[in-house]
């Protein structure tokens, strides 16, 4: 291919900036994507070819600049001009009255108009955007001096590199860096698994991702940011805080979707009352609400007291704690053979839910908190969710308490256990261990993975009580017969088993990957070496190097997928699974005679608008793919097909616009026909 003249690479990189921005924008601040992950990939690809070979047009605030740079020594000091003030707190209505009571008589204001905003429990920071383009972002520090930590900043993608239209020329914002629970919840399974110490809860999560001496491993957190203030109002040209929000949502910051206006304190406290009613089921954690005065006028004339503004307050929440007694710390061996310490209590309740046991992660947290078997403990839950000794009640001890030790050899299965240099987790080496083989089998068989129905807890633990099952490739040679020898297994249930086990065989090979249980190999990760390797055989003769060679796969990664396949008993599983017929390749291709590649539709991008009658748009879209094309979600130049379903709408006349060929479905059809395809029938 011609290398294309300088100019037009570059007004095509100016164009991938933008659309790449532009899906960042609906993917992370408006939860709204609008296509999907491969063509996203495809665009960042294409866009970072272009930036290595034209490296004059290197920009910061490109997309892929996301990344994280260089490592630093330390952080520099940010001054900040406006100071960044912490908020006054109430813990009643009758104090958000005084409140209230307060603004009213300072400001002679008989209603005073309020905003009701979670007050979110993250990391707070001040962005400074010259020009529309992300400058510095700073922690809060002790209020007047914060940490520069624009390159950690720079790899949240929920906030924005550059503005859209219409920044001024120096916008200042604050805002809350957080980590959903989900994210939260995961980051510490990973790290407890990994050995490493976890994370009290999603601020100090939060807080410890951004504090990163090296970008790239905050990269690879997953954060997330909210935006709420814009101190120097007049940057916005706003005349009151809710015009302000709104100008920062129009210029692409994320901006809490639960906000609300409220005429006079009584809507504020029922506006309050309903936010904290969804407290439960958000998705990132709150410590409570914030009360602002709406009109900026009404603010200048409350001002400020040293530590925080007289025109605000947060409403906080008591803390969802409790107090109860360890009766005892059992040992549970996952799949990966750790050794989890598993605190036991007395039941108590805490914020409306029973709580009755927590993990205590590995010996050392258990020594940090100096936590024995009796002691009165305080106990909250983390991320609103996962339960957690907060601390022991020291004072309570009366002797009694006894000290726990860790067992020498597994609890499930008496082998050697060992805790390898540098780590905090203690390990089960038996392959064979029956907990481990449990944990194993539920996994491989779960709905993520080889997605097995029926064969959950307590199928495994029967076929492995029974001695039926001693590695996953058993589970292929089971026969309904000796199913029907279970306890409360019919021959109707053995028949739908075994069916299920069946079809199975035919899944993708990313879903046996992942069903493996590698360590350090999510559902992700399993899709990206599916997809870079195509088979089973190729992943498993992949050297270090190879796999290195993998972007996002790291050391710990790479050497666990060796060690896997390098061990005896995985290899005798895998070669009986393939013996029983499980697919092991995922071949390129091959519809009737036509190989993908070879297809009229290798190459071309289609875009489905209105309404089909065949299949879903998915559907049509995977089909596409398979045989090698691609499909977007919107119209463009490089656009090759629009197929139109009934009532197809702006999509439709955009690709009139551009002059982009548009099919009938049935036209659609007739080319699928074409190259050999058939729908299968009676699956629509
Ligand atoms: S307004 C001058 N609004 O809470 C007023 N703060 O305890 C600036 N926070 O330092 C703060 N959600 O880090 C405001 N919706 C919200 C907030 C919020 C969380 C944090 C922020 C602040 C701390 C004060």
């Amino acid at each position: 291919m011609d290398r294309p003249s300088a100019e037009s690479a570059y007004r095509r990189i100016l164009e991938l900036r933008e659309e790449i921005a532009r899906h960042d924008h609906r993917y992370y601040v408006l939860d709204d994507p609008t296509i999907t992950d491969a063509e996203y990939d495809r665009l960042m690809q294409e866009l970072r070819q272009l930036e290595e070979a034209y490296p004059q047009f290197h920009d910061d605030t490109s997309p892929t600049q996301r990344v994280g740079g260089a490592v630093a020594e330390g952080f520099s000091e940010v001054v900040h001009a406006i100071p960044m003030l912490s908020l006054d707190n109430a813990f009643s209505g009758e104090e958000l009255e005084a409140f209230d009571a307060r603004v009213r008589r300072a400001t002679g204001a008989d209603v005073v108009e309020y905003v009701v905003e979670p007050k979110i429990d993250g990391l707070g920071i001040s962005l400074t955007y010259v020009n529309g383009r992300l400058s510095v972002g700073a922690t809060r520090g002790d209020g007047t001096v914060g940490e520069n930590i624009t390159a950690n900043l720079r790899t949240v993608r929920a906030i924005p590199l550059r503005l859209r239209e219409g920044a001024p020329p120096q916008l200042d914002v604050r805002g809350e860096v957080y980590m959903a629970k989900e994210d939260f919840v995961r980051l510490n399974q990973a790290r407890a698994e990994a050995g490493e110490p976890v994370f009290a809860n999603p601020r100090n999560a939060a807080a410890g991702s951004l504090r990163q001496l090296d970008p790239s491993v905050t990269a690879k957190r997953r954060l997330a940011a909210f935006f709420y203030y814009v101190p120097l109002p007049e940057q916005v040209e706003a005349s009151t805080h809710w015009d302000a929000l709104e100008a920062l949502r129009a210029l692409g910051f994320p901006v809490n979707p639960l906000i609300k206006r409220c005429m006079g304190i009584r809507e504020a406290i029922e506006a309050a009352r309903q936010l904290e009613e969804r407290r439960p089921s958000l998705p990132y954690e709150i410590d409570g609400m914030v009360v602002k005065v709406n009109r900026l006028d009404l603010q200048a004339r409350l001002g400020f007291t040293s530590r925080s503004p007289r025109w605000a307050v947060a409403l906080k929440y008591p803390a969802q704690q409790g107090v109860t007694r360890i009766i005892d710390i059992v040992v549970q061996v996952g799949r990966t053979g750790v050794l989890t310490p598993t605190a036991q209590f007395e039941p108590v309740q805490v914020g409306g839910v029973t709580v009755s046991r927590a993990s205590l992660h590995n010996i050392d947290y258990i020594r940090a908190k100096d936590i024995r078997i009796g002691d009165r403990v305080v106990i909250q839950r983390a991320g609103d969710v996962i339960p957690e000794v907060v601390r022991v009640i020291a004072e309570e001890r009366d002797g009694t308490e006894r000290e726990f030790v860790m067992p020498s050899v597994c609890p499930a299965c008496n082998s050697e256990v060992v805790r390898p240099e540098g780590e905090a987790a203690t390990r089960c080496v038996n392959f064979a261990c029956p907990a481990r083989l449990r944990e194993g089998l539920v996994h491989f068989a779960s709905r993520d993975a080889m997605n097995i129905d029926g064969l959950g807890p307590s199928m495994v633990e029967r076929l492995v009580d029974a001695g039926l099952v001693r590695d996953v490739a058993d589970i292929y040679y089971l026969t309904a017969e000796q199913l029907t020898t279970l306890e409360r297994v019919g021959p109707r249930s053995a028949a739908n088993l075994v069916a299920a086990i069946e079809a199975s065989k035919s899944n993708p090979v990313y879903r046996l990957i992942f069903a493996l249980g590698i360590r350090h190999v999510g559902e992700n990760m399993a899709k990206l070496l599916a997809k870079e390797f195509l088979s089973i055989d190729r992943l498993a003769a992949a050297e270090r190097d190879e796999l290195l060679a993998v972007p996002t796969v790291g050391p710990a990664i790479a050497d666990s997928v060796v060690e896997f396949f390098r061990n005896r008993q995985n290899l005798d599983a895998l070669a009986r699974l393939r013996q029983a017929g499980v697919r092991m390749a995922d071949e390129p291709p091959v519809i009737g005679a036509v190989r993908a590649h070879e297809s009229r539709f290798a190459g071309k991008t289609f875009v489905f608008t209105g309404a089909l009658s065949k299949f879903k748009r998915s559907e049509a879209e995977a089909i596409v793919e398979e045989l090698g094309g691609k499909a977007s979600s919107s119209v463009s130049r490089n656009t090759d097909y629009v197929v139109a379903g009934a009532d197809a709408g702006s999509k439709l006349a955009r690709a009139r616009e551009l002059g982009v060929a548009v099919l009938t479905e049935a036209e659609f059809l007739d080319m699928l026909e074409q190259v050999g395809y058939h729908l299968p029938d009676g699956g629509e």
